[in-house]
């Protein structure tokens, strides 16, 4: 099967990964120029070349993984069975990168979104086919869930389609009705929000609270340094789409989780948020 990979930052790198090293598979990953998508491709080497230094996996095997990824433009998507859209987190470039998919991909392919809240009605809405909710977790290779979501207009025998496919990379999916968050993100982002709060109201240190969540509630990180691996720019996204949707104050994004994303402090990627992370 040839997967089209719409967005080339770590999650759609990661969910590239995923595809490349599962038997029948191929990717090709994009991005809105060649240099973004060849630098995913970038990352996903680096992960590879971390299992063959850890001796987890052989050289030859890697290099295989890497054989089977392309990387371009979506230009290049005209034959793939599937597309996934990981592209910016923002309603409109998703409709509008469907939109232009449309035009130049088979009948038959089949489109999907990893959108980590928004709408799956909404991005669907105009389109020649359906569209399906295929929502992977960071990091992408490892994380065992997809969640998959049905929009108001998915047919169930597309859902069911992506069911296999998810368990065809050794995920587990789960189905669910389309509604804010989804399922895991409508639990985990509030939780994280409220961890900012915590910090920013001085009642702990950020390594306090992280300790506390691992050793207390047995979380594999803490929700400050998770925060700091999802993206706070997406934390805050989430956040504000849970507000807008439900008009429930209980979504309110702390003021200091704004104010670092306008700073520019996001975490893992620009090396800083609640952690330092070096260059
Ligand atoms: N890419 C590929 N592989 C990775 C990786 C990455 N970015 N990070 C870790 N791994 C691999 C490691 O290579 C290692 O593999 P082996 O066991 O084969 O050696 C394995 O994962 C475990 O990693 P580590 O030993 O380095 O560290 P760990 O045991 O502490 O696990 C972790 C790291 C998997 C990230 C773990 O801390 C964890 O599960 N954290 C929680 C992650 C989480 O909650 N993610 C969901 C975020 S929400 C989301 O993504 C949805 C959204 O829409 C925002």
């Amino acid at each position: 099967m040839k997967i089209g990979v719409i967005g080339a930052g770590t999650m759609g790198s990661g969910i590239a990964q995923a595809f490349a090293g599962t038997e029948g598979y191929s990717v090709v990953l994009c991005d809105i120029n060649n240099e973004f998508a060849e630098n995913g491709k970038q990352k996903i080497a680096k992960s590879l070349q971390g299992r063959v230094l850890k001796g987890k996996m052989e050289q030859s095997a890697a290099d295989a993984v890497l054989n089977k990824i392309t990387t371009g433009t979506k230009d290049l998507c005209t034959d793939c069975d599937l597309i996934i859209e990981v592209a910016l987190e923002d309603i409109n470039v998703k409709k509008q990168t469907f939109k232009e998919l449309q035009e130049i991909c088979r009948p038959d392919t089949i489109f999907a979104t990893n959108t980590s809240s928004l709408s799956i009605t909404e991005i669907g809405k105009g389109l020649d086919r359906p569209v399906v909710g295929m929502h992977f977790f960071n990091p992408a290779p490892v994380m065992k869930l997809v969640e998959v979501i049905a929009g108001l207009n998915t047919p169930d025998e597309l859902a069911e389609k992506i069911k296999t496919i998810a368990e065809d990379l050794g995920k587990t999916p789960v189905q669910i009705k389309e509604g804010p968050g989804f399922v895991v993100n409508r639990i985990l982002i509030p939780m994280i929000n409220e961890a900012v709060g915590i910090y920013a109201e001085g009642l702990a240190s950020a390594e306090d609270i992280d300790t506390a969540m691992k050793l207390g509630a047995n979380h594999p990180m803490g929700p400050l340094a998770l925060g700091d691996l999802i993206g706070l720019d997406i934390v805050l996204s989430i956040m504000e789409v849970l507000q807008r949707e439900t008009g429930d104050p209980k979504y309110r994004p702390n003021p200091l989780l704004k104010k670092m994303v306008r700073g520019g402090k996001l975490g893992v990627k620009t090396g800083e948020g609640f952690y330092n992370y070096g260059k």
